[in-house]
């Protein structure tokens, strides 16, 4: 069965049917710029050109970089703040005249990863990092998802962690990869001395270049592997989410 899945980022709005048995985009993804200032409006106008881009006629998971609860969304850190306490579920549910249901980027990249990816069958405490323009979490044990967890804003050196290991720090400050790595691993240790892991999946778009920084990271005892959805993680976790049946509107 194909359900439509939505990613909102800091940089893209991208979207696709998505095939959930396969747990993989049934089409190619749409994607259009995330406006600036990326008030609600203007990005609830983008979601709309997404899934009218497919003509879509069915439910619609959205994925929101920032807490979201019952489909209120409370933080906007990388985001416009009327995003605030906003039911963005009402919002987009009639916007789009369609079913939605809204849950935090980080989340939906996981819970994809963990059914379709590099987490399938893993017990014990496993961590999703997405790291863009934020750095996404999303924490699991024994395979159950604990939602809005958001240890990107983790303070490492008196900083807000994502503020120092984003890749937007990275491409802000121009850090070599080595540099970046090293940041990486400051903050890999600070999550594992509190949670003590067995396994970190690293996502977001640099995922696909695991293999400059993943090896440049030392001394952590967990395992360290990069998503295997990658960039698309966000999208087939919506789809996941979004509710099965239901009238225009957000829904549980
Ligand atoms: C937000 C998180 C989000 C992450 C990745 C952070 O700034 O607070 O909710 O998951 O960015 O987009």
């Amino acid at each position: 069965m194909n359900v439509f899945g939505v990613d909102i980022g800091g940089s893209g709005i991208k979207g696709a049917p998505v095939d959930l048995e396969r747990g993989d985009l049934a089409e190619p993804r749409h994607k259009v710029l995330t406006p600036h200032p990326a008030t609600p409006d203007g990005v609830a106008d983008c979601v709309r050109e997404v899934v009218d881009h497919f003509a879509w006629s069915g439910p619609v998971g959205v994925t929101f970089p920032g807490v979201v609860t019952d489909g209120v969304t409370r933080t906007a850190a990388n985001v416009d703040k009327g995003w605030v306490d906003l039911d963005a579920g009402a919002l987009l549910g009639e916007r789009i005249g369609l079913p939605v249901t809204v849950l935090n980027d980080a989340d939906a990249a996981g819970v994809a990863e963990m059914t379709f990816g590099a987490g399938k069958d893993r017990k014990g405490t496993v961590f999703l990092l997405t790291f863009g323009t934020g750095i996404g979490s999303a924490l699991f044990r024994d395979g159950v998802l604990v939602p809005n967890t958001e240890l990107g804003h983790l303070e490492l050196h008196g900083h807000d962690a994502e503020k120092h290991a984003s890749t937007k720090a990275k491409e802000d400050e121009d850090l070599s990869w080595q540099h970046w790595a090293h940041r990486v691993q400051k903050y890999l240790a600070h999550v594992e001395m509190l949670f003590s892991p067995e396994l970190f999946i690293i996502g977001g778009g640099v995922s696909r270049k695991a293999d400059r920084f993943v090896p440049l990271i030392e001394d952590i005892r967990a395992e360290i592997v990069p998503a295997q959805l990658q960039n698309n993680a966000g999208i087939v976790g919506a789809a996941m989410a979004a509710p099965k049946t239901g009238t225009p509107g957000w829904s549980r």
